[in-house]
């Protein structure tokens, strides 16, 4: 088993070689993830193997977003308020096609939700919602629990009350 080291978004890691089947998401890391961080708009996470620092293996996006009521499955709607709620957005999240089917893309969520945790305690958020790009990547979210956002394509939600405490 690989390790991996997961660190902020870092000028050093090697965006060029990364290629993980999606292109918008390949071009997302290579050209727009550094103005994103600059201009505070997500933060960007990095994974490399412990061995090899500047090979980019994977990496997730995170920002503050807000979601309306009727976007919600209806057993959550029914208990919030029928204004938009805070949520955290996992944007993208992608893993390098030689690592892939290894579990860093788990690990990656898992430290996903670990940091939302974190934020949380001074920043309230409703749950987690992630952007899959198409139907294989709504499968893997839906395996940790995620559930589609009702007439919201690609869209899925963790509620708050699902994340580790
Ligand atoms: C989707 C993606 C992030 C998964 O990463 P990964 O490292 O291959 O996934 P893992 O090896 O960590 O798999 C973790 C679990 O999810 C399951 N899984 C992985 N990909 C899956 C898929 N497409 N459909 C269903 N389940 C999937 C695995 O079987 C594994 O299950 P287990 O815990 O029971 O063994 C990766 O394939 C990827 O980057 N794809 C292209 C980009 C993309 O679509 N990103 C997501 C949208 S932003």
């Amino acid at each position: 088993m690989i390790g991996f080291r997961i660190g902020p978004l870092d000028a050093a890691v090697d965006a060029a070689s990364f290629h993980c089947g999606q292109a918008v998401l390949d071009e997302y890391i290579r050209r727009y993830a550094s103005q994103d961080v600059r201009r505070n708009l997500a933060r960007v996470f990095v994974a490399s193997p412990a061995a090899d620092p500047r090979r980019l293996a994977g990496y997730f996006t995170l920002s503050a977003g807000s979601v309306g009521c009727s976007d919600l499955p209806a057993a959550l709607a029914r208990k919030l308020p029928r204004y938009p709620v805070p949520v955290a957005l996992i944007g993208r999240l992608a893993v390098d096609s030689d690592f892939q089917r290894k579990g860093l893309g788990a690990i990656l969520l898992a430290d996903a939700c670990r940091k939302v945790v974190q934020v949380s305690a001074v920043l309230a958020v409703a749950g987690i919602v992630v952007d899959a790009k198409d139907g294989s990547a709504a499968r893997f979210y839906a395996h940790f629990g995620f559930v589609q956002m009702p007439g919201q394509s690609g869209r899925l939600l963790l509620p708050a009350k699902a994340l580790p405490a």
